[in-house]
Parts: structure tokens; C-alpha cells; sequence
């Protein structure tokens, strides 16, 4: 039944196949706390839990690795084994028993891939490393080469066989990583594409990669789990994607058959800046205006999720009762208090985010090895177990 003070936040949607029991999504992270084989660590597994036990409608487990040979972090989580598949599977029972839904995030880095971890060059759509990564502190043996039609054709058979193995996990919610400058995006984007075959050039061609990777999952998992994809709105630089661009990018994805999209915003060499914003200046969501944008141009009026900035339930429900977005990603603000969402249905009070960027910057620009939170003592840097 709908709380009061919270009547379209704790209104059940429907996603595809599935109905989620609330509008409130935990966004992919990569937290750098899987094991190194890319299973689940106990210390991964209690914070899912947490977020589940704390009323959180849909958890999107993440980033997860579906090629063996691209990775971000020596700890990130993968997808593309039996024993992965197996590992996520208790979480996902656990998730469901709480009356959540588990997600997963599927993921292959591109040029924002790291050498360090794969021992092998990254590879992308064009040979233009990334200007992040490839920098000698932080991938010192970074190198880029130029895609092949028979990495393509490897890179999306590998989504499929990820997408299939998390379904035999019991992810019930799967979402294609087509942002943040990650490979998929970079076929997107005019940016990080120069290719000359058909798969660069017009936005069809640009497109081409992740129609062909939706059309393939969705061939091989049926209704078994919801489809997204994550796609960035604004990549902030120039010659990449705008807003505008999207008017005739969505029509062509939501055509290969995803159930949702969530918009993100950034590449790698822009992400700094924007997460590094002080809230009391920016307010909250602030790229809500674009998102709307975004989901504007779905000629299917699909359902559209939004992450950034947003701190508490209120501004949850603020944007739903504004019909700004379908459902509010809680990043930050339930890493700093997974039980946010039910404390606030409850009206109990709740440890408050103080948007100190630390988690962000603890692993990505200061060289530390996980992420942490200055108000979330239980994930203070402790040893992947
Ligand atoms: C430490 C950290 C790791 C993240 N990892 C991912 C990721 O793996 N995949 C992804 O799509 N977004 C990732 N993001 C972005 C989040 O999904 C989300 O968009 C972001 O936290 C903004 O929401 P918030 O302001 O509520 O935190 C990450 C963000 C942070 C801070
Ligand atoms: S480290 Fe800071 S910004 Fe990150 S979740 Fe914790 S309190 Fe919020």
C-alpha cells in the first residue's frame, strides 16, 4: 500500500516483465570490493543486503565485468564464468526474500580499461587512448589498439553470455552499461569513434554495437529479466554527446527492444569536476531538467531513471510529483545510510550523506585501493574477505 508522506515513491512500477515495489534504485558502483576472482566479498554482500533490508526497491549490483580481458579495478565484480554466476546467486535469493529486486550492471571498459589489472593493451572503437587512464600514474603500462570485427563480434557475444549467466543467478533486472565513456558509449559517441566500416560515421552506424548486443540479450533471456540501459546524456566535451543528440538515439535503442534507460552524464575525463560540485550550490538533481529532456523523445514512453544529487526521499517524491522522471537513484545517500529509505517511510532520522566526495575520490584519484565512507563507519577500508 502507498505511504502517505511518500505516495508515488511507494507506488510499485512496472519494468518490462517485472514490477519493482517502489521508485527508489541504488545506482551502480563499483565499490573495488569483490574478490579478486571477481566474486562476491562478504563485505559486498552485507552492503547489498543492508540496502535491501533498509526497503530500497531495486539494488543495480555493479560494474560487472563481461570480458576477461577488459577491467577497471583489480577488485571489480565479473560476470562471465560459472563460479561468478553461482556466487551472485545467494544474493539474489536473499534480495528477493526482502522484497527487493536484484539488479546487475554489465560492463566492458573500452579505453577506460587498465592494463595494470588485464595485462593485456585496452581496446576500443578507435585506437584515442583515454586521457585519464592513460596517464603513466595511474596505468603506467597503458597502450590502446584499434578494435577488429572479431573483437566485436567477441564483445557482444560476451553481454549475451553475461546477460545469460545473471539470469541464472536470479538477477531479475539487468542493465547494459552504454555510459560514462565505458566502451559501449564510445561507440556512441562521435567523440570516441573515428571508424570508417559500419559501425562508425552516422548515428545508425555509432549505434549499431549496442542494437545488436539489446537484440541478442533479448533473444536469449526473453521475459526471464527487465532490460536497461545506461546511456550518458551530456558527456561535457567537445565534439562528444549533448542532450540534443538523444532525440534521434532514443527512438533507435528503445526499437531494439530495452525495457527502461537510465541517464547518466560524463566520460572519465570530465567526471571529476562533476561529482566534486558542492550540493548547497548546485541544489539537488540538478541535471534533472535533461533527464526530462531525455525521456521526452522515448516515442514509447518508457520509464526513465535518474541519479545525481539527490539527498533525501523528499526530493524524491518532489520529482516524481513533477513528472520530471520514473524512478530516483540514491547513490551517495544510501552508501552513507543504506536503511535511508525505510527510516524515512518510517520517519525515523537518518545519517545524512555530507557530500564529501570521499568515496568517489578514496580509489579513483588519490591511488587508494577501495571505497569508503566518512559516515558510514561499518564500510571504513578493511581487507575484501
Ligand atoms: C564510487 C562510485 C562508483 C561508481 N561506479 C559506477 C559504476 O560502476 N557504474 C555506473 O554506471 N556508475 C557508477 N557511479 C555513478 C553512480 O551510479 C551514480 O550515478 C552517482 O553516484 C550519482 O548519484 P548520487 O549523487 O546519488 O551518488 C559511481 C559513483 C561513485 C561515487
Ligand atoms: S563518503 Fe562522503 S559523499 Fe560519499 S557517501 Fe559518504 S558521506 Fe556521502
Amino acid at each position: 500500500m502507498a505511504n502517505t508522506n511518500f505516495p508515488l515513491l511507494f507506488s510499485p512500477i512496472r519494468i518490462g516483465p517485472i514490477i519493482l515495489p517502489n521508485r527508489v534504485f541504488f545506482p551502480p558502483w563499483c565499490f573495488n570490493w569483490a574478490r579478486k576472482n571477481g566474486t562476491l566479498s562478504n563485505k559486498l554482500t552485507d552492503f547489498y543486503l543492508d540496502l535491501a533490508k533498509g526497503g530500497c526497491g531495486l539494488i543495480i549490483t555493479g560494474c560487472a565485468a563481461v570480458s576477461p580481458d577488459s577491467l577497471l579495478y583489480e577488485r571489480s565484480m565479473k560476470i562471465y564464468e560459472k563460479k561468478h554466476m553461482r556466487s551472485f546467486s545467494k544474493l539474489c535469493k536473499k534480495i528477493i526474500s526482502y522484497g527487493s529486486i536484484p539488479g546487475i550492471q554489465l560492463m566492458n571498459f573500452g579505453r577506460q580499461s587498465v592494463t595494470t589489472w588485464t595485462k593485456m593493451p585496452v581496446y576500443a572503437p578507435s585506437a584515442i587512448p583515454c586521457p585519464v587512464k592513460s596517464k603513466a600514474s595511474i596505468d603506467p603500462h597503458y597502450s590502446i589498439r584499434e578494435m577488429t570485427m572479431e573483437d566485436i563480434e567477441r564483445v557482444k557475444n560476451d553481454f549475451v553470455r553475461s546477460a545469460i549467466l545473471s539470469v541464472e543467478a536470479g538477477f531479475k533486472f539487468i542493465q547494459i552499461h552504454a555510459a560514462n565513456g565505458f566502451l559501449l558509449s564510445e561507440f556512441i559517441s562521435p567523440y570516441a569513434n573515428k571508424r570508417t566500416d559500419h559501425y562508425g560515421g552516422s548515428v545508425r552506424n555509432r549505434l549499431r554495437m549496442v542494437v545488436e548486443i539489446i537484440e541478442g540479450i533479448k533473444r536469449a533471456i526473453g521475459n526471464e529479466a527487465a532490460l536497461d540501459i545506461r546511456i550518458t546524456a551530456n558527456e561535457f566535451v567537445d565534439g562528444g554527446i549533448i542532450p540534443g543528440h538523444h532525440e534521434e538515439i532514443i527512438p533507435i535503442i528503445e526499437n531494439a527492444g530495452v525495457d527502461m534507460m537510465n541517464v547518466s552524464f560524463t566520460v572519465s575525463e570530465t567526471t571529476g569536476v562533476y561529482f566534486r560540485r558542492d550540493i548547497k550550490t548546485i541544489g539537488e538533481a540538478p541535471e534533472i531538467d535533461t533527464a526530462n529532456q531525455l525521456r521526452g523523445y522515448s516515442k514509447k514512453k518508457l520509464p526513465f531513471g535518474y541519479a545525481g544529487f539527490v539527498a533525501s526521499l523528499d526530493t524524491g517524491e518532489r520529482l516524481l510529483k513533477e513528472d520530471k522522471i520514473d524512478l530516483i537513484g540514491l547513490g551517495r545517500a544510501q552508501v552513507a545510510d543504506p536503511f535511508l529509505v525505510i527510516k524515512s517511510k518510517n520517519g525515523q532520522p537518518v545519517d545524512k550523506c555530507v557530500w564529501c566526495h570521499r568515496c568517489l575520490f578514496s580509489f579513483a584519484l588519490k591511488g587508494e585501493k577501495q571505497v569508503f565512507c566518512t559516515v558510514n563507519k561499518k564500510y571504513k577500508p578493511r581487507k575484501a574477505s
